[in-house]
């Protein structure tokens, strides 16, 4: 089988540049490890970044988290037992972000993939990648126990932390660069009424606690934990009295308890891989970087790789120019360490970390009344927040 870009892996990544690629006629196809339903399962984050709304937009594939996303002009700091709100639309002269469920983007990347029929390999196995320096690269794997291969000219490794395409570029040619934090984040899914209209950030001497929401009957909630924590270790009723007690008073009067519809505990770790290309490889979201979900960029930084790796594909095709591949991995990464510093930082802001101890703990709560009483600092969280522009 030939094609042009072979894409490795069907999440966010993999799917929309599929879907940009496919709006260009350029020819691709995705190979994905696991099934579409599996895919579909896995619960992730829920703020999208306007880069990421207007490129689900431009992909086709923007009309229901058009219809159904939530438009959050704001967010509110928790602290010393008091809320503050950072109004993102006036600090950032009108940025917001759209609270909509990364499962549900995934969900309408795959439905317009499937309304297209476009090749897409589910369950495919032993997936493995060949001559990546050379000019006629390939991806072989079993589809149904036959073994198939597909000729391309680019590989997109699209495949996620975990993946195959970042183990497939030469250990002496890559340089990792990780931070892998003391804690990790317990998070419930639940079908109740979220406690609050936006997303609440608690820093609190018993550890750090997100207040989200997927709509206004399905809620998201994360507490820290200890990184050795198993999920079997946290029953509903636990969960529940423990963020209760990292909330404000209002906040835990609102709160609404419920059976969890999803519960899994997340490591919190900050990954870099460099450089994002290696020969006819092409590296995009999770497969080259990871960030901790603090500052809510893992989808928005994949969707940013996606739109530079789209366009200096359809470039090279349709204008048989090699500026875009040439610079596709300096300009990521220049995008992605901004997003890695910011995410480190608001993830060294709001947690309790146990060796800082009480000194710590009064550290963060003094840079947290400084931010809540600066223009200037909370603007440079805003402006953050709300996501940087593409270049
Ligand atoms: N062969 C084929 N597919 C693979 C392989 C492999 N060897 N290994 C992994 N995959 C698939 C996974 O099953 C998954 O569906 O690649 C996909 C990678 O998807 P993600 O891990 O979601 O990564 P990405 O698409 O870059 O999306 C980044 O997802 O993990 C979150 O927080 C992250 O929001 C961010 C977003
Ligand atoms: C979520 O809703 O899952 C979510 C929101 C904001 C974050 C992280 C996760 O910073």
């Amino acid at each position: 089988m030939k094609t042009q870009v072979c894409i490795v892996g069907a999440g966010p990544s993999g799917l929309l540049l599929g879907a940009l690629l496919a709006r260009a006629g350029i020819d691709h196809v995705i190979v994905e490890r696991q099934s579409a339903d599996y895919v579909l399962g896995r619960i992730r984050a829920g703020v999208l970044e306007q880069v990421t709304t207007d490129l689900l937009i431009e992909a086709g594939v923007g009309e229901r988290m058009q219809r159904e996303g939530l438009v959050h002009d704001g967010f509110e700091l928790l602290f010393k037992g008091e809320r503050h709100r950072i109004d993102l639309r006036i600090l950032t002269g009108g940025k917001v972000v759209t609270v909509y469920g990364q499962t549900e983007v995934t969900r309408d990347l795959m439905h317009a993939r499937s309304a297209q029929q476009l090749p897409t390999f589910y369950e495919a196995q032993d997936v493995r990648l060949h001559g990546i320096e050379g000019s006629s690269p390939s991806v072989s794997f079993r589809n149904k126990g036959v073994e198939t291969e597909i000729e391309c000219e680019f590989i997109a490794g699209c495949d996620g932390y975990h993946g195959v395409s970042r183990q497939s570029v030469p250990a002496t040619a890559l340089k990792t660069y990780e931070k892998v934090y003391p804690f990790g984040w317990l998070g419930v899914l639940a079908d109740v009424p979220p406690v609050s209209d936006e997303l609440i950030y608690a820093n609190t001497e018993r550890g750090f606690a997100l207040c989200s929401m997927r709509s206004a009957t399905r809620s998201r909630y994360y507490i820290q934990c200890a990184s050795h924590d198993r999920v079997e270790d946290w029953s509903d009723d636990a969960f529940w009295e423990e963020l209760k007690l990292r909330l404000d008073l209002e906040a835990r009067g609102r709160l609404v308890a419920g059976t969890s519809i999803e519960k899994s505990i997340a490591p919190l770790r900050s990954f870099v891989a460099e450089p994002m290309r290696f020969g006819r490889l092409f590296l995009a979201g999770d497969a080259a970087h990871i960030v901790p979900p603090t500052g809510a960029k893992g989808l928005n930084l994949a969707t940013g790789d996606v739109k530079y790796l789209s366009d200096a594909l359809i470039e090279y095709f349709i204008e048989k120019r090699e500026t875009g591949i040439a610079h596709y991995s300096s300009r990521c990464l220049s995008r992605v360490w901004k997003a890695e510093r910011f995410s480190w930082w608001f993830t060294s802001l709001m947690h309790r970390f146990p060796e800082a101890g009480e000194f710590g703990q009064r550290i963060q709560e003094a840079e947290l009344e400084y931010l809540v009483g600066s223009v200037a600092a909370s603007t440079s969280l805003a402006e953050n927040y709300v996501g940087l522009a593409l270049r």
